[in-house]
């Protein structure tokens, strides 16, 4: 065996206990080239058997502690506050999490040279004229998308290595805290409660498997820069229920379609939106799954 063989990559994740987090620590604790660290808001880590510390990014001598003690040589960011609406009328603390949080965890990679991954949302563009490429022009139109975009830029301003991955709409086998999309619409229609779904919000749903095979293909290549991980089709939250409607043999009737408006919710939504994925395609071979054959993963995995 040659020595660069033994050479495990240190890595730490941010937010482990997530949606995303969670299933970026069932990914990397198999992985053999990879020394794994935890850490996130709760006590304890849902997924078993990892090395976890609870933190706080708000707390900057935290963030430095768990950073300089690990000396990780990739932090994954997947922490955040991600209530859009609660955004709104909590800007104090959405700020300090998505830019103060951000800038801890940024300095603090920079310090020891480690490479930041970082994600972010499509919140940052207005929905006028989706969907978007890395280089068109942000324009946040709720206070979330204003703090993901100046998380964004604290990240660029800092001097780290970094990748910014953007993405929308998740779903995947998630086993621990709130239901995604998908198992929502499956445990409401089974329960025979209506549900009402907007038509006119457009997005391409991701797949969450996809972007852990994203991140390990840029802690592979080392490539920095912004990169769009998203899914490959692109349709309303209306079609994609009724999708998940068939697939799953669930009654479509219950599923009742709404525009955005009438659901009177605090923050604005982007509405035509959605993220091109041709640069992760081109420069990191990134492959988003058929959006059936992520159902067919979803129901083999959680027996559903
Ligand atoms: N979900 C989506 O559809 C979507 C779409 C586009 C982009 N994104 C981005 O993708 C990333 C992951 O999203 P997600 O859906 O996995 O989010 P999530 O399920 O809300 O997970 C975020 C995690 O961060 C933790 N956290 C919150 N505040 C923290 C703090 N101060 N210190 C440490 N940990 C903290 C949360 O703990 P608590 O639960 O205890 O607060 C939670 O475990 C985020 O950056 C999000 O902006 C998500």
């Amino acid at each position: 065996m040659i020595k660069s063989d033994l050479i495990k990559n240190r890595l730490l994740v941010i937010g482990s206990n997530g949606m995303l987090g969670q299933r970026l620590v069932e990914y990397f604790s198999k992985d053999q080239k990879i020394e794994l660290k935890c850490a996130s808001a709760e006590n304890e880590s849902f997924i078993p058997g990892v090395d976890y510390t609870q933190l706080d990014i708000r707390q900057k001598n935290n963030v430095r502690e768990i950073i300089l003690d690990f000396f990780p040589d990739f932090v994954i960011n997947a922490a955040a506050f991600t209530n859009v609406d609660k955004s709104e009328s909590e800007r104090e603390t959405a700020w300090k999490i998505n830019v103060t949080g951000v800038e801890n965890i940024a300095l603090y990679s920079w310090t020891i040279d480690a490479h930041l991954i970082h994600i972010s949302t499509d919140y940052i563009f207005d929905g006028k004229n989706g969907p978007y490429s890395e280089s068109d022009k942000p324009n946040p139109i709720g206070y979330y998308g204003r703090t993901k975009l100046a998380g964004e830029n604290s990240i660029r301003t800092s001097g780290v290595r970094f990748t910014i991955l953007r993405t929308n709409i998740l779903y995947g086998p998630v086993r621990f805290g709130r239901p995604d999309f998908v198992k929502w619409v499956i445990d409401s229609l089974r329960s025979n409660k209506e549900i009402r779904i907007v038509t006119d919000q457009i997005g391409n749903p991701t797949f969450i498997d996809d972007i852990v095979a994203s991140i390990n293909k840029i802690i592979e290549s080392k490539k920095e820069g912004i990169y769009n991980i998203a899914g490959k089709e692109t349709l309303s939250r209306y079609d994609f229920t009724i999708r998940i409607a068939k697939y799953f043999g669930l009654d479509e009737k219950l599923i009742m379609p709404i525009l955005t408006d009438e659901l009177r919710q605090p923050a604005p939504r982007p509405l035509k939106s959605g993220l091109l994925t041709l640069k992760a395609e081109t420069e990191i071979g990134f492959k988003p799954r058929p959006i059936e054959s992520a159902f067919a993963l979803i129901k083999k995995e959680l027996d559903i």
